[in-house]
């Protein structure tokens, strides 16, 4: 599904060039848990923007089912995201004027029309511990429940790849072994998956893992 090479990213910073991400190959298939750990600032999200086509690369190739997403439109990505891969952004990215369940339904019917998500949007709410907040506002839900419902977003549409950056660094233990668990059963029935964190007690068996190390990455 995805198939990654040579990837590098570099930025200038007081006059000096770096590879955030440097000459990385990397591949995964349907029902893949991937989880990328490594050193903050070692070029995680850096990565993560590549492969979604946020970011531009400086070389290498990014393959989404066989086709070259560095070479898509704007719009052809955006169609892409909207549809085929989902993104868990690391910061809060919810819409404060929009209550949650419009936060989760409205990006998709935008995007491609999308009017039967509500449903769903509704089950996942209620899978996280989350139904009674669909019509409360971003501003009125803690760090861990606009976190969830991020999630969410991401899922409902049923996309074939969730990259979700440091999906768990807002919630508590049990939330956070619930999300993983999510995850482990949505890679069970076929989509990819693939995160980063700094929480070692997300690692399970089966994941596959890769460590970064200064924009280098390898399997660990
Ligand atoms: N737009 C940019 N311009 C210049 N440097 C950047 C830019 N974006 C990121 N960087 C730098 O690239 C490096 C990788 O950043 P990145 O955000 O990918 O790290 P990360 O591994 O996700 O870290 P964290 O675990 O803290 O989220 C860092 O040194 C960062 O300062
Ligand atoms: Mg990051």
């Amino acid at each position: 599904m995805l198939n990654v090479k040579n990837l590098t990213k570099t930025f200038d910073r007081q006059n000096r060039h770096f590879d955030a991400v440097h000459e990385v190959n990397f591949s995964m298939k349907g029902g893949d848990f991937c989880v990328l750990t490594g050193p903050s600032g070692c070029g995680k999200s850096t990565f993560f923007h590549l492969l979604c086509g946020i970011t531009k690369a400086d070389g290498g190739e990014v393959f989404f089912d066989k086709k070259d997403i560095c070479k898509l439109s704007d719009k052809e990505l955006a169609a892409l995201r909207a549809e085929k891969i989902s993104y868990v952004l690391q910061g809060d990215s919810l819409l404060p004027n929009f209550t949650v369940l419009e936060n989760i339904c409205l990006p998709h019917q935008l995007s491609c029309g999308r009017t039967d998500l509500e449903k769903k949007a509704m089950e996942l709410l209620s899978h996280f511990g989350l139904e009674a907040m669909a019509n409360d506002y971003p501003s009125n839900l803690s760090g861990g429940e606009r976190r969830r419902v991020a999630i969410a977003r991401a899922f409902v549409h049923d996309p074939k790849l969730i990259i979700a950056d440091e999906p768990t660094s807002d919630l508590d233990e049990e939330n956070t072994a619930m999300i993983i668990d999510f995850f482990q059963q949505q890679a069970k029935q076929g989509k990819a998956i693939l995160i980063s964190t700094h929480d070692l007690s997300c690692l399970r068996p089966g994941m596959i893992r890769y460590q970064m190390e200064k924009g280098c990455m390898k399997k660990a």
